[in-house]
């Protein structure tokens, strides 16, 4: 059975996986609004695989029996100074899910909750490989500068990304 303190938690978790899927559909709005449209389909597809994060998660707290309680989802931007400042706040906020799923992990070894370790542990792997993905793509965009053909390829590769459930 989960603490209180650890099932609070991770319900904020939750509302925070459902708000980085917000948040990269504003990315995405961007994205297409400058004509990036495999970039926009990149979004898209994060927007997608947050959702399932959340999932995931809701999963859990109903298998624990846990007392989820749904808060408002906040606002976010969908406007931005140029194609590196989305990535770049992109990876911020990667960078600070990853911090609050190490908190929580913290947390649930701290209270010697070994089922909600092993699960927060395939959210630290997913972490690194996302933060990994976005920092390529931000290495990427300076390489190819102003290039005009560069963008273009990339944009293309960026189009072919497809959907992977976390739930399956
Ligand atoms: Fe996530
Ligand atoms: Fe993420």
């Amino acid at each position: 059975m989960l603490s209180k303190e650890l099932e609070q938690a991770l319900v904020t978790q939750l509302n925070r996986e459902y708000h980085s899927a917000y948040i990269y559909i504003g990315m995405s709005v961007y994205c297409s609004k400058e004509g990036y449209n495999g970039c926009s389909n990149w979004f898209l597809i994060q927007y997608q695989e947050e959702i399932s994060h959340g999932m995931k998660l809701f999963r859990y707290l109903e298998e624990q029996d846990a007392n989820i309680e749904l808060p408002s989802i906040e606002g976010v931007e969908v406007e931005f100074d140029s194609l590196i400042d989305v990535f770049e706040k992109s990876l911020a906020h990667e960078q600070y899910m990853t911090k609050s799923l190490n908190e929580l992990s913290d947390m649930a070894l701290k209270s010697k909750d070994h089922a909600t370790y092993n699960l927060l542990q395939w959210y630290v792997t997913e972490q690194v490989e996302e933060e990994a993905t976005v920092k390529e793509i931000i290495d990427n965009i300076k390489l190819i500068g102003d290039n005009g053909y560069g963008l273009y390829s990339m944009d293309k590769e960026l189009s072919t990304r497809t959907f992977v459930d976390a739930t399956s």
